[in-house]
């Protein structure tokens, strides 16, 4: 397995911007190589600010957004358009500003849409799509080319919240997770396996408080859930880190 990267910046302004420069050249030099990239989107103030900085840079033209599939890593379970939904803060902070094809943007279902309040069906219909969009067989669900993750006070990531039983499946790559320390309490999350499933994965965070917890994780016998050596070479993790003793990134609404 590989060892996670990690990285240091100055403070959370500048990993949001330096992560955003980063995933433009992954995209550009990933559609030169096979024409299509692939991004899993996260929730949260430092992946929102990526978002923008990515929006706000010149070199975002020189990515093909319509050759881009875009998928979500989590999503809180509120209706279609609710400012607090993951999609919502990514369409406002990005995708509404670059020309995305709308068929290679793969949000999660809302309790408004099409399979109801029932975020167990949301979850089994995005796994599906996952499924029908498998790179190969070794895994149901596509090699995603990076997954940005944030992580939370407590450790969490995606919609993986320490001691839940999400952390520990294995079958299904698509969950609802209910009870969430982190309102709103009803979300559908990846797995790690799902996670894992991703050529890069990029795990973002802020603070010191955070970056304490990351370091001390690198440093012993790191539970972090790396990419496991696939088919496609080399598998990829960064931890993108900032240790301003305040968060550093714009508050989010
Ligand atoms: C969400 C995110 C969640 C987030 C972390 C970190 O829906 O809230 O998916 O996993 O990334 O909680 O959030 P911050 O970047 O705001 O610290």
């Amino acid at each position: 397995m590989s060892r996670p990267e990690a990285i240091i910046h100055r403070d959370g302004e500048l990993l949001a911007a330096a992560t955003a420069a980063r995933l433009v050249t992954a995209i550009v030099d990933t559609q030169a190589a096979r024409g299509a990239a692939s991004v899993v989107l996260t929730g949260g103030r430092t992946g929102t600010a990526v978002l923008e900085q990515l929006r706000a840079a010149p070199a975002r033209d020189a990515v093909d957004w319509s050759r881009v599939d875009f998928y979500w890593g989590d999503e809180r379970f509120l209706p279609s358009g609710h400012p607090d939904r993951n999609e919502t803060q990514a369409r406002v902070a990005l995708l509404d500003h670059v020309a995305v094809d709308p068929d290679r943007v793969y949000a999660m279902a809302a309790p408004d849409g099409e399979f109801g309040d029932d975020p167990e069906a949301a979850a089994a219909a995005y796994a599906e799509l996952l499924a029908a969009r498998a790179t190969d067989d070794t895994y149901p669900a596509p090699v995603f080319d990076v997954c940005l993750l944030g992580v939370g006070e407590e450790g969490h990531t995606a919609s993986v919240f320490p001691d839940s039983p999400a952390v520990h499946e294995t079958g299904r790559s698509v969950v609802a997770v209910r009870d969430c320390p982190k309102p709103p309490p009803i979300r559908v999350s990846l797995t790690l396996p799902a996670i894992r499933n991703s050529a890069q994965v990029w795990l973002m965070t802020t603070g010191e408080a955070k970056a304490e917890a990351v370091a001390a994780a690198l440093g012993g016998a790191s539970e972090v859930a790396l990419p496991a050596a696939g088919a496609r070479g080399r598998r990829r993790t960064l931890w993108l880190l900032d240790r301003t003793a305040g968060s550093g990134v714009p508050a989010h609404s």
